[in-house]
């Protein structure tokens, strides 16, 4: 049975929710789903905005159906091909062969390499500040490369100034039943997955998506419209801020992220030293990660929120233990900059988990990797109790 939104007099949402998966891109995991969102305008020309992905196809099409009522469908305009967005391209062709395909010509390509079923003839190839007229919406485009893929471009609305933004300002979770990002408490209950979907997945090309909201920014926004997650029609400017930060690499909280690999609990012991001597210095929004039970993309987005970041880990094999060298690796490759860093070894006869992590962190730019060198000989002695104390004061001096 279809089930859909209506979000303006002639904007409908037609996409679906999806509980079923457990991991997003088979990476991340999902707590409590995710929404597909596509949109369809129904102006003199009928207008699709993105599909979505497979799993929910059977959804889309009754909404599609339904709100169409009997009219046929003129133009789908393709915003991003991840098969997330765009899997239902060729059905919804052959459920509409008058459809034209709104897309650029990178994206007519990636069409063209997902799929096999020919869109000769059936393109209407765009760039950016083109127009296309649908009756009383004019529409026009933008493109966002790398935001998330290099094809990738928003759609905005001028008629009624709204922002068809693709994979930005999305978020993981599902809907339950609201449409707008005002219907929940957004800050308390979705932020934490909004910045963990922004951090993982586009978080690397944070200069591109500052391209993008330096665009945005001479734009009339009166709603915003993702791909995932709810719709903004108030309060956009908090949001964006947020993204002008984890864009901008600019630590959205001053606070401390511990994150520690720890073989029999010696390590986590320094860690649990360090986050108490934090506390009792004032130095409150401390939080501490076990690396081996907690997934990297819970860290790589705390790593994000958070100004301090301290690693602590076992040598295992003459190396990083492997589940920290993972993380290292992780946050390495999402070039993160602007943070002070601390590190914290462990070794019971060779160690070297700290040379090599502070060998990753100096690939960080704008970092401060802090001099302190701790190193724990299997368990932690008197020593390291002083030395934890001391980088507490250091850090807590920053605050
Ligand atoms: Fe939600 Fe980059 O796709």
């Amino acid at each position: 049975m279809y089930q859909v939104k209506k979000i303006k007099e002639d904007l409908y949402w037609v996409g679906a929710n999806d509980r079923r998966l457990s991991l997003f891109e088979n990476v991340y995991p999902l707590t409590h789903g995710v929404s597909y969102n596509s949109y369809l305008m129904l102006d003199e020309k009928t207008v699709l905005f993105d599909t979505v992905d497979k799993a929910v196809d059977q959804q889309f099409y009754e909404n599609i159906t339904h709100v169409l009522n009997g009219r046929s469908l003129d133009y789908l305009i393709i915003n991003h091909m991840e098969p997330d967005h765009c899997a239902c391209i060729e059905s919804i062709c052959t459920k509409y062969p008058e459809v034209q395909i709104v897309c650029n010509v990178k994206t007519e390509a990636m069409i063209k390499q997902f799929f096999n079923f020919n869109i000769d003839g059936r393109t209407v190839i765009i760039k950016e500040g083109d127009k296309l007229e649908t009756g009383r919406h004019t529409l026009t485009f933008v493109m966002a490369p790398m935001v998330h893929w290099p094809e990738a471009m928003v759609t905005y609305d001028c008629t009624d100034k709204i922002l068809f933004s693709a994979d930005a300002f999305g978020t993981f979770g599902s809907l339950d039943g609201r449409m707008f990002a005002d219907e929940m408490d957004f800050e308390n209950k979705m932020l934490d997955e909004a910045r963990r979907y922004y951090t993982n997945i586009v978080g690397k090309y944070g200069l591109q998506v500052n391209a993008l909201l330096k665009k945005a920014s001479t734009l009339e926004i009166s709603m915003v419209c993702p791909l995932h997650g709810p719709v903004w029609r108030k309060n956009i400017g908090w949001f964006i801020d947020k993204y002008l930060k984890w864009a901008s690499y600019i630590p959205e909280d001053k606070a401390v992220m511990i994150a520690y690999g720890s073989i029999y609990g010696h390590t986590e012991n320094a860690a649990e030293i360090l986050a108490s001597a934090l506390n009792d210095l004032g130095v409150k929004d401390v939080m501490m990660y076990d690396v081996s039970s907690t997934d990297n993309s819970v860290i790589i987005s705390e790593s994000f929120r958070c100004s301090h970041l301290v690693f602590a880990s076992a040598t295992y094999n003459l190396g990083i233990f492997v589940k920290m060298e993972e993380t290292v690796h992780d946050l390495v490759a999402h070039a993160i900059q602007n943070r002070t860093i601390a590190v914290i070894e462990n070794g019971s006869w060779a160690p070297s988990a700290g040379k090599l992590i502070r060998e990753q962190m100096a690939k960080l730019k704008n970092c401060t990797v802090l001099e302190d060198n701790i190193l724990v000989r299997s368990s932690v002695k008197e020593d390291n109790r002083a030395q934890l104390l001391a980088l507490a004061e250091k850090i807590a001096a920053d605050f």
